[in-house]
């Protein structure tokens, strides 16, 4: 019986990225995201698997994980693996920061993970068994560079969230744990950088010389999700190019 994994922001970039290597690892996808229109088109791509869903979920509000969990069930009988991917990253200086700009995007990138772990966690800790993955970010590991103050704020709370989560589920069959990407190349920044600037970036920001492809993100993600590697919870692991070694 194939397990359901079902990701959120999954419309776009290392969301969608995700939902087809975990489609090509034989689970059934619920992908979500908060633009019905994106993840329409993001479905559309991946149609020929039949093995996938889609339900608009904006990670503001619990209700939506709450459908969300409903959906699999229903379509897929049970849910496993929960990712909680979706994130805006705004660049905006620290100083021009309005309280409001702050608090949407804690209530999104932070909030929202901490919403979905609570409603899927406790879920699987009834079914002893699960998973979930939270994107957290270099920049939340070492203060962020281009990402504005916010994004890196939440990015370093959903790092501690993953420990308190990984406690809470410990000993019920369910891990919580955390990737940590540096630079990944992803259409939003390629559309976004000019080929030259990017050359240049990578060429003096990263000591490896390359930005991670996405799919790295989302073969880290699977082992997570593995049942092997139910002795990993509560860490999170990165993938940065060298930027920043602990
Ligand atoms: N791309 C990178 O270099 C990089 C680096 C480090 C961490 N990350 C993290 O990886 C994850 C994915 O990044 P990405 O570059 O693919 O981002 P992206 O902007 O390409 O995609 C984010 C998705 O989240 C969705 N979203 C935004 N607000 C939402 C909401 N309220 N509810 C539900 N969905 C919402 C968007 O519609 C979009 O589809 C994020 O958590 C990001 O912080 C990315």
């Amino acid at each position: 019986m194939p397990q359901t994994a079902v990701i959120t922001g999954a419309a776009k970039g290392i969301g969608q990225v995700l939902a087809k290597a975990f489609l090509q690892a034989d689970f059934n996808v619920l992908m979500t995201d908060a633009d019905d229109q994106a993840l329409a088109g993001a479905r559309d791509e991946l149609a020929h698997y039949n093995r996938v869903q889609t339900q608009v979920l904006d990670v503001r509000n619990k209700n939506d994980f709450e459908q969300a969990l409903n959906v699999a069930q229903e379509h897929f009988g049970a849910a496993q693996v929960l990712i909680n991917n979706a994130a805006i990253t705004p660049t905006t200086p620290v100083l021009e920061i309005t309280p409001e700009e702050f608090s949407q995007v804690l209530d999104i990138n932070l909030r929202g993970c901490f919403l979905g772990c609570q409603v899927f966690g406790a879920y699987f800790a009834q079914q002893n068994q699960g998973r979930i993955i939270n994107m957290a970010s270099l920049a939340g590991q070492m203060g962020g560079t281009a990402s504005g103050a916010h994004y890196a704020s939440s990015k370093a709370g959903i790092i501690t969230l993953t420990k308190i989560f990984a406690r809470q589920f410990a000993g019920q069959g369910v891990t919580v744990n955390a990737v940590a990407p540096g630079p990944v190349l992803v259409d939003s920044i390629t559309e976004k950088v000019p080929p030259e600037k990017l050359a240049e970036i990578i060429d003096t920001m990263i000591p490896v010389k390359q930005m991670s492809d996405p799919r790295l993100i989302a073969d880290m993600a699977l082992l997570l999700a593995s049942d092997q590697a139910a002795t990993v919870t509560g860490a999170t692991w990165d993938a940065n190019g060298g930027i920043f070694m602990r």
